[in-house]
C-alpha cells in the first residue's frame, strides 16, 4: 500500500470554495503538448528558480520523478502486452482502453503541433488544455482566477482536484478498470486524495507567496472531500445499469476483491454489522463509504445516520438482491454529493481531527474494517489526519512520534492485502488509541 511520510510542518489555511469546471480531458481547448510547458525558461530549468513564484522546473521533477510521466511507457512493457494479449486487443499503447487513462488521450483535432500521446500524463492532463490560457499565463499578466476562465484547471481546489484525480484512479463514466481488465493482469486500483496528493513528487511549493494568489485545502479537508466524491462516483457506476452488470453477472470490481481471492484453508469469516449479511455471500467493497459515514457522523450528523441505514440497504441489494441498487445508489449519490459541498465549506479544527481518529480507532474496534478495503482506507485516513493535526499545532513533538509509531503498525498490518489478517489491525488500533491525546 502507499503512505505519507509523517513530517514536521507549518499551519495551512483552509479552503472553502467549491468548483464549477470541465475536465481537462473534456474540455474543447486544443492541448498543446509538455514541450510548450517545459521550455528552459518556463517550467523546464534544471534547478528551481530563486525570486521565481514558481519552481520553474516542473517538467524536469514530472519527467524524472513522477509516475505520470511513465503512464504511457508502462503500456509497452511485457506486462502491459500480456493485458492486451488476453483482453484480444492488438497493442496496449495504441488502444483508447488504456491510453485514456494512462496519457492526455484528447482528440485528434485538440492536439496541437507539439502534442505527443507518448508524453502520458502530462502538464495538460491535469491543468487544462493551453490552447486559451498559454498567452496570458506566459505574459505574466492574467491572475490565477483569470486563468481558470480561460480554461486552466483549478488543481488546488480540493473539489475540483478529487474530481480530475479520481476520473482515472477510480474511473468514471467514459474509462473504468472492469474486472475483466485486472483478470486479464491489470493491478487493483486504491486511492485516497490526500495520501496520493503526498505521494506525487511535488512540482510547487506551498509558502507566503504561494497562499497569497491560491486558498490551501488542509489534508483533512482533502480526504474528505476526496471521499465524498469517491462515493458519489461509485454509486453512479452503480445507478449504471450498463456499468453494473455485465451481461447477466455483476461488474465485479464494484465488491471486496478479497471476498472471492483468499485461500479456502483460510477460514475468517465473521459478522460485519455494517452490512448485515451473513457468511458465504459476496460483499460491496463498502471501505469508502464507510470512511464517508465517520466524516459524516461527525460533521453532519443527520446523514450520518442516514448513510448507516442505506449502507445495509445496498449490501442487501447488491449481495442479496433484495431491494433496487440503482434505487438505494441514488439516494446514497444525493447524500455524498451534499457532503462534498459541506466538507469544502467546513474548516475542521483540532477539535474535528481528535473526533474523527477516535472514531476511526472506535469503528476498527467494532470490527467494521474487518475487510482489508476498509483497514487500507482507515490506514491512510490515519495518516492523512494526524499529518493534518500536527500542521495545525494540535500535537506535542512526542505526542506527533508516537503517533506515528503507532500508524506505522497499521502500515505493516496491512502491508499485504493477500495476508490481511483483521486481528492484527485492531491489535495496531489499540496501539494508536494509546497514543490520541486524553482530554
Ligand atoms: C480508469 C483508468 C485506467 C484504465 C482504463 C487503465 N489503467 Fe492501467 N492504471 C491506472 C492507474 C490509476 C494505475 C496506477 C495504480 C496505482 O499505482 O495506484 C494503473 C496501473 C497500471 C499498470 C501498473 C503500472 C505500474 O507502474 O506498476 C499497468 C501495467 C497498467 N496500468 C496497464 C494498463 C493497460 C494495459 C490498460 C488497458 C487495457 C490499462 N492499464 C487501463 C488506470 C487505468
Ligand atoms: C497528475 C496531475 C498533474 C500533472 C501531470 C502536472 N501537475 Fe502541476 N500541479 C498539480 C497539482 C495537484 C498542483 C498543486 C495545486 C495547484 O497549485 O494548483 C500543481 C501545481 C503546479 C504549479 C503551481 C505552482 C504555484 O506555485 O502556483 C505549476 C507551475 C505546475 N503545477 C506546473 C506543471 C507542469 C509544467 C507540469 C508538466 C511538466 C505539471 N504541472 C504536471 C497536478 C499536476
Ligand atoms: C489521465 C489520468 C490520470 C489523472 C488525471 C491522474 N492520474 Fe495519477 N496516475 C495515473 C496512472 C495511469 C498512473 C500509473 C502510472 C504508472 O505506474 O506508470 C498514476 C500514478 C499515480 C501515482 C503513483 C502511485 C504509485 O504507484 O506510486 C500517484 C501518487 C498519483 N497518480 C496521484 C495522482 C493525483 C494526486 C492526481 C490528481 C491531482 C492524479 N494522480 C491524476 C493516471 C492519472
Ligand atoms: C465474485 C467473486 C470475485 C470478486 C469479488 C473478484 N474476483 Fe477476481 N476473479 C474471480 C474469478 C471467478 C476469476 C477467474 C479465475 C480464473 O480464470 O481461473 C477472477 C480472476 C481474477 C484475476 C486473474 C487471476 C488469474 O488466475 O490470472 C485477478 C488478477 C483478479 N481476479 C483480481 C480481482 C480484483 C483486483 C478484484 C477486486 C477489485 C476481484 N478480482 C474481485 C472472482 C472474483
Amino acid at each position: 500500500m502507499r503512505r505519507i511520510l509523517l513530517v514536521a510542518l507549518t499551519v495551512l489555511s483552509l479552503d472553502g470554495a467549491a468548483a464549477q469546471t470541465t475536465l481537462p480531458s473534456k474540455g474543447s481547448d486544443i492541448h498543446l503538448g509538455v514541450t510548450s510547458c517545459g521550455g528552459s525558461t518556463c517550467h523546464g530549468a534544471t534547478q528551481s528558480v530563486r525570486g521565481s513564484q514558481v519552481l520553474q522546473n516542473e517538467y524536469l521533477i514530472w519527467q524524472r520523478q513522477d509516475k505520470h510521466a511513465k503512464a504511457y511507457s508502462v503500456l509497452l512493457e511485457p506486462r502491459s502486452q500480456r493485458i492486451a494479449r488476453n483482453l484480444g486487443l492488438p497493442d496496449a499503447h495504441t488502444a483508447k482502453v488504456c491510453l485514456d487513462c494512462h496519457a492526455d488521450n484528447v482528440s485528434e483535432n485538440l492536439r496541437g503541433r507539439q502534442f505527443q500521446v507518448s508524453d502520458g500524463v502530462g502538464c495538460e492532463g491535469c491543468h487544462g488544455g493551453g490552447q486559451r490560457w498559454l498567452g496570458a499565463h506566459v505574459a505574466g499578466v492574467a491572475s490565477t482566477e483569470d486563468l481558470h476562465k480561460l480554461g486552466m484547471y483549478p488543481t488546488q481546489n480540493p473539489v475540483a482536484r478529487a474530481e480530475l484525480c479520481l476520473s482515472c484512479h477510480l474511473g468514471d463514466e467514459t474509462k473504468f478498470v472492469t474486472h475483466r481488465m485486472m483478470g486479464a493482469g491489470h493491478p487493483r486500483l486504491a486511492f485516497e486524495l490526500d495520501t496520493f496528493t503526498e505521494i506525487q513528487p511535488a512540482h510547487y511549493v506551498v509558502d507566503d507567496d504561494y497562499r497569497k494568489r491560491k486558498t490551501v485545502a488542509s489534508g483533512v479537508q482533502t480526504w474528505a472531500v476526496g471521499q465524498a466524491m469517491a462515493v458519489s462516483r461509485t454509486m453512479a457506476g452503480l445507478a449504471d445499469a450498463s456499468r453494473r452488470m455485465v451481461g447477466a453477472f455483476p461488474e465485479l470490481t464494484f465488491y471486496d476483491c478479497h471476498s472471492c481471492h483468499h485461500p479456502m484453508s483460510n477460514l475468517r469469516w465473521q459478522r460485519r454489522e455494517s452490512t448485515g449479511l451473513g457468511p458465504g455471500v459476496i460483499r460491496f467493497n463498502d471501505s469508502n463509504i464507510l470512511m464517508l459515514r465517520l466524516l459524516a457522523r461527525r460533521i453532519a450528523p443527520e446523514d450520518g445516520a442516514s448513510l448507516s441505514g442505506r449502507l445495509q440497504a445496498l449490501h442487501a441489494a447488491m449481495s442479496e438482491g433484495k431491494g433496487d441498487v440503482g434505487a438505494v445508489a441514488r439516494e446514497i449519490k444525493t447524500v455524498a454529493d451534499r457532503l462534498v459541498q459541506r466538507f469544502a465549506r467546513h474548516a475542521f479544527g483540532p477539535e474535528d481531527m481528535r473526533a474523527l481518529l477516535a472514531s476511526l480507532v472506535a469503528d476498527g474496534r467494532d470490527g467494521h474494517f474487518a475487510d482489508y478495503g476498509g483497514a487500507e482506507q482507515a490506514t491512510m485516513a490515519l495518516a492523512s489526519v494526524v499529518q493534518a493535526l500536527r500542521r495545525a499545532g494540535g500535537l506535542t513533538d512526542a505526542q506527533g512520534n508516537d503517533l506515528r509509531l503507532a500508524i506505522e503498525q497499521c502500515y505493516s498490518a496491512t502491508a499485504k492485502d493477500e495476508t490481511y489478517d483483521p486481528a492484527v489491525f485492531v491489535r495496531a488500533l489499540d496501539a494508536v488509541e494509546r497514543a490520541l491525546p486524553r482530554g
